[in-house]
């Protein structure tokens, strides 16, 4: 199957494959759409909680299909100390001010990897008194026992970028998921 990749976006790097073609995610998000749509009402007044940066685009193409009254908000995760090393503890950067008690929450997240993330943040935000917790990740690599409500894509164990995903904050822009080609591999074509 031919795919169109910009290779202006690339800035140079080589794509290893194109994982989900941009037509596949429009189409999984419908369908994501379409069944969160269903299962609240506007009795539940329902927030999406994106987890920046990563769900940026998946959360606007998310909400832009969905069919009931919601709101947005955002919270900044961190699990980096001043070192480049992950701590495995959760820092918000940036913390929904609006109060969660009473409401249905959905967690939108662009993937789940080592579950770092979510298993910090979820206690986090269910300790203020939601109705619900619900998540929702476009990605998941299943390594761990984490089983979100609704999950786009079981994805592999691969390093994805695109749609939201980034390398060193590049490639968030491509409307595609790709993983790419490492410089070890580059290396050693001979
Ligand atoms: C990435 C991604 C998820 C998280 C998943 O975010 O966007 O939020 O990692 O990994 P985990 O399951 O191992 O916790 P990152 O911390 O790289 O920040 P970003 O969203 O700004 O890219």
């Amino acid at each position: 199957m031919s795919i169109a990749v910009e290779e202006g976006q690339l800035g140079g790097r080589k794509l290893r494959r194109v994982v989900y073609e941009a037509h596949q995610l429009q189409k999984r998000v419908s369908e994501l759409a379409t069944e969160i749509s269903g299962a609240y009402g506007p009795e539940d007044r329902l927030l999406l909680i994106g987890i920046l940066k990563g769900s940026f685009v998946f959360l606007a193409d998310l909400v832009r299909r969905m069919t009931i009254p919601l709101q947005i908000d955002f919270v900044v995760a961190s699990s980096y100390g001043p070192g480049q090393s992950s701590t495995g503890d959760v820092q918000l950067l940036y913390d929904p001010p609006a109060p969660l008690n009473g409401r249905a929450v959905l967690v939108v997240e662009d993937i789940v990897d080592s579950g770092t993330t979510l298993l910090n943040l979820v206690p986090k935000l269910r300790a203020r008194g939601p109705s619900s917790l619900e998540i929702c990740a476009l990605l998941h690599k299943r390594k761990i026992p984490l089983d979100p409500r609704w999950v786009g894509f079981d994805a592999p164990n691969e390093f994805l970028v695109g749609y939201g995903l980034d390398l060193a904050e590049d490639f968030r822009h491509l409307p595609y998921i790709a993983s790419l080609q490492l410089t070890d591999e580059l290396t050693d074509v001979s």
